[in-house]
Order: structure tokens, then sequence, then C-alpha cells
């Protein structure tokens, strides 16, 4: 019977997906319990400079941002998680989770009044910024207090809320952390409400942040909204694993289902997906969906990797490329003919044999779908690893080149 050649696809303990919680989460130890201190200290109204995890797709920001989220319940902290999406208002997203967290407040007794306060002052927030940001959709439990959080400018308003919801949490003995994921989306002029609030609060000792998770652009986005912002945020770099941990997350799962991986196939799936955490769980995944048996052997890698390159074509990568126009994957196209990058802006447009000028809002067009950024000022690289290899394999040849401009 077939099934005894394979090892039971059941009990495949890999994860690949976005946001899927991962068997192992390696090498994010020293950033949990950074990140844990801060939050702890914040709590207590001591100075702490909160986190914007930022890096590549697929690098394993969201899992992070759920584990840190995890331990801060764990240590009684109220929590709050939004995700940005790319055409919502963040006073849209922020306003119902801020309903909860206070709502939440208002159950304890120390922290009643304040919390109702807060409350009130959502009521006012909602209602006057919807309309300008009329996505804004939440429930209203009080009545506004006139004056509080109604005046219909974002950043003033932002900031009254955000203290009404420290004030209370200070009540409460607890700390109000608002994760939030994909925070690169957030239009700029919201970001620089959000980052002057937060600065409010932190001058007053509040016990309310923001751990924030998104692109690498993000960190630059958030200077340009306030040029403060690296005072009030650290931008922890969430990168691809060490070799060390890399093994770590590919050994530890199978070893936890009695299963053993050969030391020459952990380093051929280090080598094959460069440490890159949603690599190593397709690699995890398809190795041992192929493997006959345990112990994992190199060769089980090798047969494996053609159907997890063809796993990530249909998922990882064809979300992203299926979102672009004609003009915006020929420019992919030609970044990848380059190259894994990053690239300059001049011979991005040679190899398209136009001007870097015309080329400006296909650029732009890129930057703000969160395909590609720019590490420094004229160089452009994917936001997605290993991105240059899936174009030149979804847009073989030359032909790409030929097409109208
Ligand atoms: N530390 C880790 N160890 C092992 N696997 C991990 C680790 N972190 C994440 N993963 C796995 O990597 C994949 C991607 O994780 P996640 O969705 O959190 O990445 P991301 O950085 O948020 O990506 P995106 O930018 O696309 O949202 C998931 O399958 C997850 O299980
Ligand atoms: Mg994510």
């Amino acid at each position: 019977m077939l099934n005894f050649l394979h090892m039971d696809p059941i009990t495949n303990p890999y994860a690949p997906g976005a946001g899927s919680r991962p068997p192992e989460l390696a090498g994010r130890t020293a950033i949990l319990r950074d990140v844990n201190i801060r939050l702890q200290r914040l709590r207590l109204g001591r100075p702490a400079k909160s986190v914007m995890l930022v890096g590549l797709r697929g690098v394993g920001k969201t899992v992070l941002l759920d584990q840190i989220r995890k331990d801060a319940e764990v240590e009684g902290m109220q929590t709050v998680r939004i995700e940005a999406p790319e055409d919502r208002s963040l006073p849209a997203i922020l306003a119902p989770s801020l309903r909860l967290a206070l709502l939440h407040l208002s159950k304890k007794e120390a922290a009643r009044e304040l919390a109702i306060r807060g409350l009130r002052a959502l009521a006012g927030f909602a209602s006057k910024l919807k309309l300008r940001y009329a996505d804004i959709e939440v429930g209203l439990d009080y009545e506004p207090e006139p004056g509080l959080a109604d005046n219909g400018d974002l950043e003033g308003d932002l900031t009254t809320l955000l203290q009404q919801v420290g004030l209370a949490a200070r009540a409460a003995g607890t700390a109000v952390v608002i994760f939030i994921d994909e925070l690169q989306y957030v239009e700029e002029p919201q970001l620089a409400a959000l980052v002057s609030a937060l600065h409010r609060c932190s001058q007053e000792g509040l016990p309310v942040t923001v751990v924030g998770a998104g692109l690498p652009q993000l960190r630059g986005r958030m200077g340009e909204a306030k040029s403060y912002a690296e005072r009030l945020f650290d931008f922890p770099e969430i990168g691809p694993l060490t070799p060390q941990d890399a093994a770590e997350a590919i050994v530890r799962p199978a070893q936890n289902e009695g299963v053993e991986i050969e030391p020459e196939a952990v380093q051929l799936i280090i080598d094959k997906t460069e440490g890159y955490p949603y690599f190593l769980q397709e690699w995890g995944k398809h190795t041992w969906d192929i493997a006959p048996r345990s112990p994992i052997r190199k060769e089980d890698v090798q047969n494996a990797s053609e159907e997890a390159i063809a796993a990530l074509d249909e998922s990882f990568f064809r979300v992203r490329f299926d979102r672009l126009t004609p003009t915006e994957k020929r420019y992919l196209r030609a970044m990848a003919d380059l190259g894994p990058g990053p690239h300059r802006s001049g011979d991005i447009a040679e190899e398209l044999g136009r001007t870097v000028n015309s080329l400006g809002p296909t650029r732009a067009g890129l930057i703000s779908k969160g395909m590609i950024w720019s590490p420094t000022h004229g160089d452009t690289t994917f936001t997605v690893p290993l991105f240059d290899e899936f174009m030149k394999r979804i847009m073989p040849g030359d032909d790409w080149k030929a097409a109208g401009n």
C-alpha cells in the first residue's frame, strides 16, 4: 500500500501560510523578552520606547506580533489587535477596538468612571470624524461629552481619546497595548496623528501604546510623518533566521512527532530557503509529505523542492503578482533581470528603454502596493524575498521586453 511508503500527512507539523502559527517559533526569544520588558515598564509609567517590527514579506512579523500579544495578556495587559487594510482609514479600524478595550476596563470598579469618560470621548470622536472618514462604524454606548475629543481634527481628537484610554488603564492597574499589523498601509497624515497622540501619552507616562508591524518602508514613512517618531519607537528588523535557528525551526517540530532529519537534509533546506520562515515551513511541509520514512534524507528534500516552489508560486508569490498591472509586472520583471537587488532607478529604466522620470508613477504605485521599497535614495528592491526568481519563472524569456511600453 502506498501509505506505508510515506509519513503520515495528517501529523505533518509544518504550517506555511500568512499568519499561520509555526510549530516552533525559532530565533525570537530575545526580541520577545525585550518587548515584554518594555511593556511592563510602560505599565508602571516608566519611560519605554515601543517597537515597530519591520521586515520583508513572510519573515514572521505577524506571528511574532501575535506572540507578543499573548505574552502581554498573560501579564494581565489589555490588548487589542487590528490590521490596517489598504483601503480603510486608521480611525475606522481603531474605533471599534478602542471601544472593546474601554468596555473591558469599565468592568473594573477602580477604572469604571474613567473608562466611561473614555467611551464618551469615543462617541465624540466617532461622530465628528465620520464626516471626514465615512468608513467609521462603531457602536456608541454613551452620549458624547461636549468638547471631549469632538473637534473634528484627527490629531487632537485621537490624542484626547488615547489619553482617556491611558487614564482608565492606569486606574485599572494595567496597560492598553494596541497591536497594528501592516502599518505601512496607513496614510501619512493618519500615521502622523497616531504618532503625535502616542507622544503625548508617553510624555504623561500613560500606559497606552502601539506595537506595530510592517514592511521596511514603515520606518521612513513614520519618520516623514513625524520627525520625532524615532524617539518614540525602535524599529527592530525582523529578518531571515540564522542557520542555527532555521535548523531548529525544521528539526524540533519533526522530533516532536518522533521523526529525525539527517543534518545534510537540514542543511539543504536552509540553503534552499535562505532561512526565510515562510519558505522553511513550505519546504518542511513538502519534504515531510514526500519522505518515505524517518530519518528524512537529503534526497527527500531534493525531491520535494519542485513541489515546494510550485506551492509558493501558487500562493505566496501569486497573490502579490495578481494585484499588479501589466506595466508594474514589466517593471518588476526588469528588476528581476538585474538580479535580487537593490537596483538603481537608472539601471531599471535602461533595462526598460525608458527614462527614470517616465517610470516614476509606476515605481510609486509599486511602493504603495508594498511590492518594492527604497533602502537608500535612488535604490529599489523587492519586499518579497526571492521575488526576482519568481518573476523569471512566471515571465520567462525575453517576450516581456517586446510588450508595449
Ligand atoms: N520564527 C519562526 N520560526 C519558524 N517559522 C516561522 C517563524 N516566524 C514565522 N514563521 C512561519 O513563516 C510564515 C510567515 O509568517 P508571517 O505570516 O507571520 O510573516 P509576515 O512577516 O507577517 O509576512 P507578511 O509580510 O506577508 O504579512 C508562517 O507560515 C509562519 O508559520
Ligand atoms: Mg504579516
